[in-house]
C-alpha cells in the first residue's frame, strides 16, 4: 500500500521549518541523519520528566521503570531485525562503537577467532571510514593484512574475484550493506556463501539498510551487524551491534568498567553474560528509549511500504537527474538494487558550490567524501553532491532538487 507521506509529514515537527527567510526545508541528507517523529522526541521528555534513574542498579520504583524501558528497547530492536535472542543486542553509541567493538575482541579472542600474524581481513572499496580504519588499525596490532574487492564503473561490487579475494587465511569479511555514497544494495549472500566456505567470519554495515529495507538477521546469515538510530528516525548517540549468541558467549568483553561484569576482587575480574558484557558503564538509556519508539514508529508504517515509497523515489529523481546536462552519477543508474542516496556530480562546478547554492534555496544535500573517501578517489572526483531521500521525502521535493540545480548551474555557468 502507498504510503501517506502527508499525515506522515505531520508526524516530523522539522519538516514546518523554513530556512533563509522564507524557504521551505527540503530535507535530503538524510543518510547523515534522518529527522525524528513526535513520537520518538516525546519518549524523550516523558522518559526524563517520569522514569530518569540508572538501570540494572536500584531497587527503587524510578530505577525499576528505568531498567523496564531500557530493556523493552532492547525487545523491540531484536523483533524489529527478527533477532533469534533479544541477548544478541548490543546497545552501543554508534554503528563506529559497534564495528570497533568487533574488530577489537577479534585481536584478544582465543582460537580460532583471534586475528593474528598472516590473517586476513576483507573489506569493500566502498566502505565508510568505520569500516576501514577499525581494520587498518586491527592489522597494525596484529601483523595481519587487510584485502577487498574492487568497485565497478557502474558502482557496483566487483565479485569476480571473490574465490581470490576472500582465501582459507581471510579470518572475517566485514563489508557494508548498502553504500552511503552510492546507494548500492550489495549481493552479501555470494560474500557470505564464499566466506561460510573458508570459515571466515562476516559483519555487516547495515547502518543505510536498517532505515530504509526490511532486515531479518536470520535470513541475511552473517554473524554480526551493525547499524545506528539516528539515520532510523531514533536519538543520536544509540547504535546496534547484533551478534550470534554463540559468538558473543566466547568472544572477550571490547570496554571494562561496570554492569558489565559477573564478580571483581582486588586479583581478578569475570564477566556478566551477552549483552551486559558489552555494555561497560551507564549506557545511553534515554537514547535506546528514543530508538524503541524509532522502531515502533518504523514498524507502524511497515519497512515493506517504506522501502516500496524509497523505489518509486529512486525511480523518479534518477530519471530527473539523468535529464541534466552535465550531470554525472556515482553509482548505479537503474533503481534496481539501490536505495535512494544518489551521489552526483556536476560538469566545472565544485560539489561545496552546489551544496552553498542549494542551501541558500532551503535545499539540504550533503557534499564532500561522505567519509568513503577511496571510493570518492576510485572515481576520479574530490568530492560528491548527496540528495538521499526517506519516507517522508515526496516527489515534488525532487522537482525542487532539479530546479535548485538549474539556479546551480545559473550562477557558476556551468
Ligand atoms: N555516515 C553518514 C553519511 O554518510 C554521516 O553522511
Amino acid at each position: 500500500m502507498a504510503l501517506d507521506v502527508e499525515t506522515i509529514r505531520k508526524d516530523f515537527p522539522i519538516l514546518d521549518r523554513v530556512v533563509h527567510g522564507d524557504k521551505p526545508l527540503v530535507y535530503l541528507d538524510n543518510a547523515a541523519t534522518s529527522q525524528k517523529p513526535r513520537k520518538v522526541i516525546e519518549a524523550l521528555v516523558e522518559y526524563y520528566e517520569r522514569h530518569n534513574a540508572n538501570v540494572h542498579r536500584g531497587i527503587h520504583t524510578l530505577a525499576e521503570e528505568a531498567t523496564a524501558l531500557y530493556e523493552s528497547a532492547r525487545d523491540r530492536v531484536a523483533a524489529f531485525i527478527s533477532a533469534p535472542s533479544r541477548d544478541e543486542v548490543i546497545f552501543t553509541k554508534n554503528s563506529s562503537e559497534a564495528m570497533n567493538l568487533v574488530a577489537r575482541v577479534l585481536a584478544d579472542a582465543e582460537p580460532p577467532h583471534r586475528i593474528g600474524p598472516g590473517d586476513e581481513i576483507v573489506i569493500t572499496e566502498m566502505e565508510h571510514h568505520s569500516n576501514i580504519v577499525p581494520w587498518h588499525q586491527l592489522a597494525e596490532r596484529t601483523g595481519a593484512a587487510v584485502r577487498w574487492f574492487q568497485v565497478t564503473d557502474d558502482g557496483r561490487l566487483d565479485l569476480s574475484t571473490v574465490d581470490e579475494v576472500i582465501t582459507e587465511r581471510t579470518r572475517i569479511v566485514s563489508m557494508v550493506h548498502v553504500s552511503n555514497l552510492l546507494g548500492t544494495i550489495n549481493p552479501v549472500e555470494t560474500v557470505i556463501r564464499r566466506a561460510r566456505e573458508v570459515g571466515a567470519l562476516v559483519l555487516l554495515d547495515c547502518s543505510q539498510s536498517a532505515p530504509h529495507l526490511p532486515l531479518d538477521v536470520r535470513a541475511l546469515g552473517a554473524d554480526f551487524i551493525a547499524f545506528t538510530g539516528h539515520k532510523m528516525l531514533g536519538p543520536t548517540g544509540i547504535g546496534v551491534l547484533w551478534g550470534r549468541l554463540d559468538l558473543l558467549r566466547v568472544l572477550p568483553p571490547f570496554l571494562g568498567g561496570g554492569e558489565m561484569i559477573e564478580l571483581v576482587t582486588m586479583e581478578r575480574s569475570t564477566f556478566a553474560q551477552p549483552p551486559h558484557k558489552y555494555e561497560a558503564g551507564t549506557p545511553p538509556i534515554a537514547e535506546a528509549v528514543g530508538l524503541g519508539a524509532a522502531v515502533d514508529y518504523l514498524s507502524g508504517i511497515g519497512m515493506e511500504a517504506i522501502a516500496a515509497h524509497e523505489t518509486e523515489l529512486t525511480r523518479y529523481v534518477l530519471s530527473e537527474l539523468n535529464q541534466v546536462d552535465g550531470l554525472r552519477i556515482i553509482g548505479p543508474n537503474t533503481a534496481e538494487d539501490r536505495v535512494a542516496e544518489v551521489s552526483f556530480t556536476l560538469d566545472g562546478i565544485h560539489p561545496h558550490d552546489v551544496g552553498q547554492v542549494l542551501d541558500e534555496l532551503g535545499i539540504a544535500v550533503r557534499v564532500g567524501h561522505h567519509c568513503a573517501r577511496p571510493a570518492v578517489v576510485r572515481y576520479g572526483i574530490p568530492a560528491t553532491t548527496r540528495a538521499s531521500f526517506y519516507l517522508y521525502n515526496t516527489p515534488a521535493e525532487i522537482d525542487v532538487l532539479v530546479r535548485g540545480l538549474a539556479r546551480v548551474k545559473k550562477v557558476f555557468g556551468g
